[in-house]
């Protein structure tokens, strides 16, 4: 049996109030710019306006200090009843001219502003970590992968600044969307205008929008700035965790190329020894949230015809949740990354292993003048030869060599050494310690530029 307390009501189940309350003081905002309008314009005689204006601007206080607002369907219509209230029969006069449709849509949007400033500020705070440990690994070796089998040394400053371009370009794109986002659809009213002579632009202007949504039918019924902010935001947790899975991988034992700080492992209720990386697993974890977010507006928007539909009031919950996820995950990688130990002599001895200076003997050769691909079809065998007797390249006889080709010699020992190895990528982007330097310096000027 179904204990009929536990059921939905029609009423309940159109409520939108249970989660749309964090829009409070952003409609209280828009509310008041669009007041503040209706006088000016003599829509509503000035001291009409000036006094719903002053009655919203103490609900926005109060709201400020954690006040609540009179029960209702909608945050919208919670505002309302809580300024007559306040103000008695004049609160109907709010409602002059706009429409439930484009006031939703224009919290949402001020909303998303807020919070998109807040996470390209995240965004630089973890960049910044990750440029600070690079500066301190600028010295350090380690193997460079490619389907995580070892390939070429390089710095481990080059592989975490790799990481940090990609936050950078993550900063980026979110202030791209944010200027898409930034456009008022207040004014719109229901789908078709109002016969009102309102002033949209002043209205934009007050509330530091960049220009309008000119359709009133496009301002009520699109969400892709939304579907545009949850791809962004899927990318960044795209970023984060891949460099989660890199640091699962890195602290397990067997890697030890780094040791997570305290505060983000976790011990386990029956192995003594453990230090999960719980934090680095839920970042990783958490990104399904975002991508579900992205396809939940994407399928939410396909198929409903123009102009406003109730099923956009289900954008709300989604993006929320990716905002709150991602404003977590970059809140917990920052001090992580920023306390991060990493481990020199592992990473150095991990180098020692899958034969990282191959290519480096390959190039040698096709400098003497061997075919590139003739050069690294002998250095495959020197490996294999090595591989069958369990030695290192060093320890292959130069006998052998000189089978495989006249130009060997005794400066293949030579070569076999990480440090030069690293040292010869000076080409634009690579590894060598002066090109990493100069990325660095290029990634430090275009984080200032501050975009
Ligand atoms: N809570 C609603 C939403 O989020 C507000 C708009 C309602 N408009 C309407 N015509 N019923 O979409």
């Amino acid at each position: 049996m179904i204990s009929e307390s536990r059921r939905s009501t029609p009423d309940a189940f159109v409520a939108s109030m249970d989660f749309d309350g964090r829009l409070a003081p952003f409609d209280l905002t828009a509310s008041i710019a669009h007041v503040e309008m209706l006088g000016r314009r003599r829509i509503l005689p000035r001291a009409d306006a000036a006094k719903i204006v002053a009655g919203l601007r103490r609900i926005l206080a109060r709201v400020e200090r954690g006040g609540r607002l009179v029960k209702a369907e909608d945050v919208h219509y919670a505002i309302e009843k809580t300024l007559y209230k306040e103000i008695g029969p004049l609160a109907g006069k709010m409602h002059t001219a706009r429409s439930r449709n484009d006031q939703t849509v224009t919290a949402l949007r001020l909303y998303l502003r807020t919070h998109i400033d807040g996470l390209r500020a995240r965004l630089s705070e973890l960049t910044a970590a990750f440029v600070d440990q690079a500066e301190r690994n600028l010295g350090t070796v380690m193997p460079g992968y490619t389907h995580l089998q070892p390939g070429q040394p390089v710095l481990a400053a080059h592989h975490l600044l790799a990481h940090a371009w990609m936050l950078t370009r993550d900063r980026e794109r979110l202030a791209d969307v944010r200027r898409r986002v930034n456009q008022l659809p207040l004014g719109a009213a229901a789908l078709a205008g109002t016969t009102f002579s309102i002033d949209r632009s002043w209205v934009a202007d007050r509330l530091g929008f960049e220009g309008l949504v000119e359709n009133a039918m496009d301002a009520v019924s699109d969400r892709d700035f939304l579907v545009e902010f949850l791809a962004a935001a899927a990318l960044v947790m795209t970023h984060l965790s891949r460099w989660a899975e890199e640091l699962i991988l890195w602290t397990n034992p067997s890697f030890g190329f780094a040791v997570i700080a305290d505060p983000f492992v976790t011990g386990s209720s029956i192995m003594p020894q453990k230090r999960n990386p719980d934090v680095a697993e839920l970042v990783r974890g958490k990104t399904g949230r975002v991508y579900g977010a992205l396809t939940a507006l994407l399928t939410l928007l396909k198929g409903t015809p123009l102009a406003y539909n109730r099923d956009f009031q289900e954008d709300k919950p989604p993006v929320f949740d990716a905002v709150d996820t991602v404003e977590a995950c970059l809140d917990v990688t920052t001090p992580l990354v920023r306390t991060l130990k990493v481990n020199r002599e592992k990473m150095l001895d991990a180098c020692r292993l899958g034969f990282l200076l191959a290519t480096d003997v390959a190039d040698a050769f096709a400098r003497r003048g061997v075919p590139f691909r003739e050069a690294h079809g002998l250095v495959a065998k020197a490996v294999h030869y090595a591989v069958e007797r369990d030695i290192s390249l060093e320890q292959v006889p130069l006998s052998f060599w000189r089978n495989l080709s006249s130009q060997a010699g005794s400066w293949i020992l030579e070569t076999l050494s990480l440090e030069k190895a690293v040292a010869a990528r000076r080409s634009l982007g690579g590894t060598a310690p002066a090109e990493v330097q100069r990325q660095r310096l290029a990634l430090r000027r275009r984080m200032q530029k501050g975009r």
